[in-house]
């Protein structure tokens, strides 16, 4: 979704602008662009649709010499995917502007400034705030006050960094919905809205409170809260964990993030996991005393995040013997919904600013949840701030828009909580020592099934011509199979669904016939019998079937199935483990389908809007 970098500084500041653009790309985009204030005061803009590479090109061919400048990644929401809607947009040629989120009162505020004489060049809601604060600045003394006068007439989410030819050498941010951090420089600071597109030039950050206004110099940075109150926010020195890197030998970050798995849950378990449970500051010191009271636990996420939720409610209503609702957040917020007693508030994000899961967890706090916990993969997120409890997935940066090492890391999170709430719920000690067993044998098992790699591969020929697909599996493995089908159609763009087994013949076996892949995930566990029963409905109507199966399964490859054996794993880990088969079929089909990988097109990675 859109990104923000800005920088004012004493050199030259486009090409810290672009490279922090290039960083955001993984968010999700489709057109990019830049302002800077030159040395004659003038701004000059340059907005490209596409790639950050057009615009850098655009650039390299008219150099920029300002110091002080504000760049933006636009998805588009409110107006086409067009140079004039591109941000940033400009007021008299002296106020400049890049926004993240939605004004939802543009309409108003754009008639009301169409009276006042303003112009409109974009279709877009964010041209209402630099004509606004342009009409708030011939009242008020300078940019900080008219931004301030601004924000009170705006209703919505956003992250919005502003401009002004006549104060060279100033930025003014303000945070409303979407994150913003800005990084320390010495003699120099910046604005993001993700640490990542900063790392080149600053490790310390600054984390923007909802409602913070931020007026930032070269050499200073005052903040005020929602109140108008100077307020002074915590540095935080960037954990070096997070940082992405390159692809490394890799082609995609996605590949590369997939075969990272093992590390990345070796990283998760690390020191949290004594011989038959799990340590007790795992979800945060003092956790146990609220844990110990869960008698109903409620999940919320979106995407992928949601999938995890759907496999832990397996785990936890099993093991943990407490009862367990998931719930897609953007329908949990908009519904009235009955809370159980003692009910735990979990929300599950990689980026822990998705803009749904985060309304939800606010949300929470006026339903009489007993507390909220995450597990998330940013430190410094709202969710993580703004929770009761978090757990920390540790997977590491993760750039492909298509989750793959959060979704695991987040099903070990799960597994954890389920142990640190069963611990009071009468799972005995032999059954806390065996998840415990099972968890410590996991990062092996992953590097065992990433070396299905090449027989992985050698199948996807089979569906270049493809463009629809079903996905199969039962208990656990159903949500698996449904991150199996949101998988292939991110990032392949073939129509895949996923159905539990057992609920073919209500349905999708009219669909069956030859040119529809069906992929069935057969792990050896207590309803196999019953999945060969609904492979056998398969096949008897000329379906092909592709069965990542459990080598003691006994399936056989023949004409209409392609048999793909997996390692032997526990039941308790396997959805894990299946997860990586599913994760590199998506990746070769999408390879041969000449997709964008790790930007497949209209998606995001970080959904700050609702
Ligand atoms: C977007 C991403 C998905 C992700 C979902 C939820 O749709 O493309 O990969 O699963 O958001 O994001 P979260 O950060 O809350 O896990």
């Amino acid at each position: 979704m859109c990104g923000i970098v800005g920088a004012t500084s004493e050199r030259r500041i486009s090409e810290i602008l672009i490279e922090g653009l290039k960083r955001l790309e993984y968010r999700g985009y489709d057109s990019a662009g830049l302002a800077v204030l030159n040395e004659q005061g003038n701004i000059e803009v340059v907005r490209r649709v596409g790639k950050v590479q057009a615009l850098k090109d655009a650039v390299g061919e008219q150099p920029l010499s300002g110091t002080t400048g504000i760049a933006h990644t636009r998805w588009a929401t409110h107006g086409g995917v067009t140079e004039a809607n591109a941000h940033p947009h400009l007021s008299n040629q002296c106020i400049a502007v890049v926004h993240n989120g939605i004004i939802e009162n543009h309409a108003d505020l754009r008639q009301q400034l169409q009276q006042l004489g303003y112009t409109f060049q974009s279709d877009t809601d964010t041209e209402v705030i630099c004509h606004w604060i342009h009409h708030e600045r011939k009242t008020h003394g300078d940019l900080l006050t008219a931004v301030q006068a601004t924000i009170q007439h705006l209703e919505g989410a956003y992250g919005t960094l502003v401009m002004d030819c006549h104060e060279p050498g100033r930025l003014v941010v303000a945070r409303s919905g979407s994150p913003l951090v800005i990084g320390l420089g010495i003699g120099e600071n910046f604005v993001a809205s993700d640490q990542l597109a900063l790392l080149p030039v600053t490790r310390r950050f600054i984390v923007l409170e909802e409602g913070d206004i931020a007026d930032i110099t070269r050499t200073t940075v005052t903040i005020y809260d929602r109140d108008g109150l100077r307020v002074e926010r915590t540095v935080h020195e960037f954990d070096g964990q997070y940082d992405a890197g390159g692809k490394g030998e890799y082609r995609h970050f996605m590949l590369k993030e997939i075969h990272e798995q093992p590390t990345a849950v070796r990283h998760a378990l690390e020191d949290r996991l004594t011989d038959h449970g799990i340590a007790d500051d795992v979800f945060g010191n003092g956790s146990l005393a609220l844990l110990q009271q869960v008698e109903h636990v409620q999940i919320v996420a979106c995407g992928t995040s949601y999938h995890a939720g759907l496999v832990a409610r397996y785990w936890i209503e099993a093991l943990a013997g407490v009862s367990c609702n998931v719930e897609i957040a953007s329908e949990f917020r908009y519904r009235t919904s009955h809370v159980h007693r003692n009910s735990l508030l979990v929300t599950i994000s990689q980026s822990g600013e998705t803009a749904d899961t985060l309304a939800a967890l606010r949300l929470s706090k006026q339903l009489g949840y007993l507390g909220s916990l995450t597990i998330c993969n940013v430190a410094t997120s709202s969710m993580v701030r703004e929770s009761d409890l978090a757990y920390l997935t540790r997977a590491g940066a993760e750039i492909g828009v298509a989750s793959t090492k959060a979704f695991t890391t987040q099903l070990v999170g799960l597994l954890m909580l389920t142990l640190a709430i069963g611990q009071f719920r009468g799972m005995s000690e032999a059954q806390q020592a065996a998840v415990v067993q099972s968890l410590k044998v996991l990062p092996s098992k992953l590097e065992e099934v990433l070396r299905l790699s090449d027989a992985i591969e050698a199948l996807v020929p089979e569906f270049a011509d493809k463009y629809h697909s079903l996905f199969l599996g039962r208990g656990t493995q159903y949500p698996i199979a449904m991150e199996g089908a949101l998988k292939l159609k991110e990032i392949s763009y073939i129509h895949a669904e996923a159905y539990a087994a057992g609920e073919l013949k209500h349905g999708p076996l009219a669909l069956i016939d030859a040119s529809m892949p069906v992929i069935v995930v057969a792990p050896n566990d207590e309803l196999l019998e019953k999945l060969k029963s609904n492979v056998e409905e398969v096949r008897a109507r000329g379906g092909i079937m592709y069965v990542f199966a459990d080598k003691q399964a006994r399936f056989q490859s023949d004409s209409t199935m392609r048999v793909i054996q997996v390692t032997h794993c526990d039941e308790l880990i396997a959805p894990i483990v299946y997860t990586i088969p599913l994760q590199l079929l998506s990746y070769f089909v999408a390879i041969i389908k000449g997709t964008d990988v790790d930007q497949p097109r209209n998606l995001a990675k970080s959904v700050t809007v609702e």
